[in-house]
């Protein structure tokens, strides 16, 4: 077999064998095909696209190019949640140790932020002294010990990605459903998990911008996953407003503290416990929708949650007396307030603003290699639909200097919109996505009528 050969059968449109995916692959990881000819297969990738059935071989192939991570001694299914990326989305903090309170074994593997959407590893980093880089063995011991665990991808995690996703970053291939679904799903399959939740976003603060590429990225996932041997359910959520009440790393560990300690924001709840009873019920914990809704309120309840997060903080090396006392973890020294001009209703707020405004503050990278300033941020006081008077703070931005609170105050006004009326309000949890198809979301009804 040759490489032009392989990268002229997806020029011209062709399914590739088994034979042929292994012969990239695996020449790709070791070195023996080059980056300008991963690319242009890439390329011919993102035009042409790939059956269901390729993309399931490749996604296997991306998973065996690195160590696969199993758990037999620890007892039922193993499950992990996957969100597309938001601005606002804190969800895994709460949620992992909510589920393993439940419990169900949750091995959680994380991202780093990207664009101007956060990510879970940057936000738990400002944690004093928490460690998310954890290799497999210390990865094991603290998913037996508290029930979940919360690491990085490690060089051994699906490296075929690792490598693949950077190039596809440098050559406009991100944006491909194969690719992505290969991605995605190549890290969570190497976990060891039996089950899988995927919260794919749909909005201007999302990848996916409409409802159509949003089910169709959710319907790819949940047929690929589904003929990897995993049970998958996809969620499409709406991120055409920012998800809770405060954007940045440090600030979104005290919502997700609020969360745990029952006093989190509505919206971020909504789908803590939305995803949380899904990840339940596919762990077989509970049979119906209503007997996973007693299950996680008891774990919110109970402080069990709770418990196991700070748990958690310990064994991964972080400063328990910050999360105990939340006005202890890292700050900004300037604060600048976004006032409303008028009395009304805020009848908008555009997440992408906000969160490229949290970007320019530091709370992301421009370039991979920009280190993050955990305190910096946006505190939301007022969400889309809520009155506010004239004059009154509809956001505090939290910066590291006069200059940068001045132009990100800017950005944050000129992305929060207000009105004479309430807009109507949106849905949140839209569909529910399963590999045969999708419904509204109406919760009990849905679910149920799905898994029977
Ligand atoms: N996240 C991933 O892990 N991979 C992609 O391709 C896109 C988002």
């Amino acid at each position: 077999m040759n490489v032009r050969e392989v990268i002229a059968k997806k020029r011209d449109r062709g399914e590739h064998s088994e034979a042929e995916l292994q012969f990239l692959v695996e020449g790709y990881v070791r070195g023996d095909v080059a980056d300008y000819q991963m690319s242009a297969w890439l390329m011919a990738v993102f035009l042409h696209g790939m059956s269901a059935a390729e993309t399931a071989t490749l996604t296997r192939l991306m998973v065996e190019s690195g160590d696969v991570l199993a758990f037999p001694e620890l007892p039922g299914k193993k499950v992990d949640k996957h969100s597309t990326g938001g601005v606002g989305d804190l969800v895994s903090l709460p949620l992992a140790p909510l589920v393993a309170a439940a419990g169900v074994f949750v091995p959680m593997i994380s991202g780093r932020g990207l664009g101007h959407t956060g990510g879970t590893l940057d936000k738990l980093e400002s944690i004093k002294g928490l460690r998310t880089g954890l290799e497999p063995d210390e990865f094991r011991s603290v998913l037996t010990e508290v029930g979940f665990a919360m690491g990085g991808q490690t060089a051994q995690l699906a490296p075929a990605d690792k490598k693949m996703y950077a190039l596809r970053d440098v050559t406009g291939t991100v944006e491909s459903i194969p690719l992505i679904v290969s991605s995605i799903l190549s890290k969570k399959v190497a976990e060891g998990i039996d089950g899988l939740v995927l919260d794919v976003k749909c909005g201007r603060g999302a990848f996916m911008k409409n409802e159509e590429d949003a089910l169709a990225l959710a319907q790819e996932l949940t047929r690929v996953g589904n003929l990897m041997g995993k049970n998958v359910r996809a969620f499409i959520t709406n991120m055409d407003t920012p998800l809770g009440n405060a954007i940045g790393n440090a600030l979104e560990v005290e919502v997700a503290i609020a969360c745990l300690k029952g006093n989190g924001p509505t919206d971020t709840m909504e789908l803590v416990s939305t995803l949380g009873q899904a990840m339940i019920c596919l762990a077989d914990k509970a049979a119906t929708w209503e007997e996973s809704e007693a299950l996680f309120q008891k774990a919110l309840q109970s402080g069990e949650g709770w418990n196991a997060f700070v748990s958690m903080v310990k064994l991964q090396g972080g400063d328990v007396s910050m999360v105990e006392n939340p006005n202890t973890l890292p700050g900004a020294p300037v604060h600048k307030d976004v006032l409303a001009a008028n009395a009304g209703f805020v009848t908008d707020i555009d997440p992408f603003g906000v969160g490229e405004a949290v970007v320019a503050l530091g709370g992301g990278r421009q370039k991979a290699e920009d280190s993050i300033h955990p305190g910096v941020g946006v505190r939301l006081h007022r969400k889309v639909g809520e009155s506010c008077e004239a004059g009154e703070s509809l956001a505090t931005v939290l910066a590291k200097d006069e200059e940068t609170a001045k132009q990100a105050s800017a950005r944050v006004e000129g992305a929060i919109k207000t009105g004479s009326e309430a807009p109507p309000e949106e849905k949140l949890v839209r569909y529910l996505v399963t590999a045969d198809g999708y419904e509204p979301w109406l919760g009990a009804k849905t679910w149920d009528s799905q898994s029977t």
